[in-house]
């Protein structure tokens, strides 16, 4: 069991289990009131809902059930969600426990975070996306028609129950999708090696969240520092958009993060040595690193983005594995490089 603790507006604890064992001790003390609303996706239900119930005995459950996928993170069901709550009466003192995927954990969130101001919320991913990401650092989130995310809060758990016995009946392309994030942790801090990504236990989890943990801590909300999670993400991003969100995300942030090894080569003169460490770094992940569009079309794609600075994007690029650095850098000139290196 790995245990860590989140100091920001709000202080609480995550647990790293194998199974539910510590689920009473580590959880049920965080949940308000009498009145729990489990809100999860029609897979994690089939699969996992009986236990939770289980769980929850003797409060009064009410159980929100969407469709499985991004689709669901949108506003219908948003309302719906905080429509149930009031309906059944809930108070601030009740809770919501978001139990899923990065995709349940952003909307029960944001949910939580408006319904009555904000009520408890108790986070248990299911997904190593959320495991690694979504499920900590307190951004919540719909998607609206225009985009992805458009609309969301800040707002953090009272608890964070991870449990890795999960991960057996993740489907591989799913757990592909969390290794972007985590390789891209491998690339911000030098604790994270080559070892403990094939390894891939508890451990490794403890490892990517702290690390998370540590530049949340410094920046809540991401005026800073916290920029530095968006290793990969701006071609990453500009790639998954371009491919009409057919090309999963983890492989646009690995494809991503090979374009900012790119950029740094020209940045900072990186030497050659430095680089393949880099390259076969990004290769344990086992994602498929080419980039289908060309250098035109992704940085049409970032000119369009809402993230842009005038003619200029802030780039996280790297000194060395564990030294990276906020740039800014012109469109044109990202332009320049990725079209340098087209084959
Ligand atoms: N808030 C944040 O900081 C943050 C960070 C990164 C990503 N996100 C968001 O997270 C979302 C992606 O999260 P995701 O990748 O977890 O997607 P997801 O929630 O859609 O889950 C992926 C699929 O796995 C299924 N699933 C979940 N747990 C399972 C299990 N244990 N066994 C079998 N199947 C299971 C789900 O039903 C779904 O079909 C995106 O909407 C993204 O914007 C948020
Ligand atoms: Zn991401």
């Amino acid at each position: 069991m790995f245990e860590l603790t989140v100091s920001v507006s709000k202080t609480y604890k995550i647990t790293i289990a194998s199974d539910f064992s510590l689920f009473y001790e580590r959880v049920l003390p965080f949940i308000k009131g009498e009145n729990v609303a489990i809100v999860t996706d029609d897979t994690v239900d089939k699969l996992y809902g009986g236990a939770m119930d289980g769980f929850l005995q003797g409060k009064n459950i009410i159980k929100i059930v969407l469709r499985h996928g991004e689709r669901s993170k949108n506003a219908r069901n948003y309302l719906q969600i905080i429509n149930a709550l009031a309906e059944n009466a809930f108070t601030r003192s009740d809770t919501v426990v978001a139990f899923g995927g990065g995709v349940i954990g952003d909307i029960a969130g944001f949910a939580a975070s408006t319904y009555m101001r904000g009520i408890t919320l108790i986070a248990v991913p299911t997904t190593l996306l959320a495991f690694v990401d979504s499920s900590v650092g307190g951004k919540t989130a719909i998607d609206l028609a225009a985009g992805k995310n458009l609309c969301g809060t800040f707002y953090q758990p009272s608890a964070v129950y991870i449990n890795t016995a999960f991960l057996v009946t993740l489907p591989k392309k799913e757990i592909k999708n969390g290794l972007g994030e985590v390789i891209k942790y491998a690339f911000l801090s030098d604790t994270v090696c080559k070892k403990d990504i094939k390894k891939f236990d508890e451990n490794l989890i403890y490892k990517c969240l702290k690390i998370k943990r540590d530049i949340v801590e410094k920046d809540e909300r991401e005026s800073n520092e916290r920029a530095l999670l968006n290793l990969g993400h701006t071609v990453g991003h500009a790639i998954e958009k371009l491919s009409g969100y057919k090309l999963p995300h983890g492989a646009c942030v690995a494809k991503g993060i090979a374009a900012a090894i790119k950029v740094s080569e020209k940045l900072f003169g990186l030497n050659g040595d430095t680089v393949r460490k880099m390259n076969a770094l990004l290769k344990t992940g086992k994602h498929d690193l080419n980039n289908p569009y060309s250098a035109e079309e992704i940085s049409a794609q970032i000119t369009a983005d809402k993230k842009r600075q005038g003619d200029s994007v802030k780039f996280v690029a790297l000194k060395d594995i564990g030294k990276p650095e906020i740039v800014k850098i012109a469109v044109s000139d990202l332009q320049k490089i990725l079209k340098a290196n087209e084959s």
